[in-house]
């Protein structure tokens, strides 16, 4: 029972959408109805605002270090790692907003970092290098969401494989609209408006 609290919690820590909250302070008002319409930090770039959009990053992956670190001082690092992947889902499916929420990457990344400094690190490099190259954020959350269970089954991290594929997926479900717009060539480059 203890455990399904933990994961609750996370959940719930997850489903806070920094990236609503700040662009709403800010006075820019609803972020879901610029650029994607998505509240991620990608978006909140596209305001033109940079620190925001880099306030946005931290905070969402930080929802998912917080949880990781927090249970897993508690408990055992699996339901540590399960309470990572719970609020990653809490960020990509948040009871506040209808269930309708962000495409869960920078999530996904705070809770690797907490579990797996280096796995965070290598599908990090992975998302650095796809995007400065193309300049994409879809697209090299795309690569590196997949490289990210290929990289902990390679470092031998097949304990984290459940975890971290089951959050890759979900990140291409939630990357529906960017996948139909990068097969179009309309997808934007970073920090672009449209
Ligand atoms: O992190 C989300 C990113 O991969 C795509 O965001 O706003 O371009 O759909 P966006």
């Amino acid at each position: 029972l203890e455990n399904i609290l933990f994961l609750v919690a996370a959940y719930l820590l997850g489903a806070v959408p920094f990236g609503l909250v700040i662009t709403r302070l800010a006075g820019l008002g609803d972020i879901r109805a610029i650029g994607s319409g998505n509240i991620g930090a990608t978006n909140v770039l596209r305001t033109g605002r940079k620190n925001l959009a880099l306030a946005t990053l931290l905070l969402d992956a930080g929802k998912g270090a917080i949880a990781v670190l927090s249970v897993g001082a508690l408990t055992t690092p699996t339901v540590a790692a399960a309470a990572g992947a719970a609020a990653f889902l809490g960020h990509c499916y948040p009871v506040y907003l209808r269930f309708k929420g962000g495409k869960g990457v920078a999530t996904f990344f705070g809770t690797l970092a907490a579990i797996s400094p280096v796995l965070a690190l290598a599908a990090g490099g992975l998302w650095l290098l796809t995007a400065l190259l193309l300049r994409i954020s879809s697209l090299a959350a795309l690569i590196a969401s997949a490289g990210a269970p290929v990289i902990a089954y390679a470092i031998g991290h097949t304990d984290l494989l459940p975890f971290v594929a089951v959050m890759t997926a979900v990140i291409y479900l939630r990357h529906r609209a960017n996948i139909i717009r990068l097969l179009a060539g309309e997808e934007p480059r970073i920090g672009k408006k449209d």
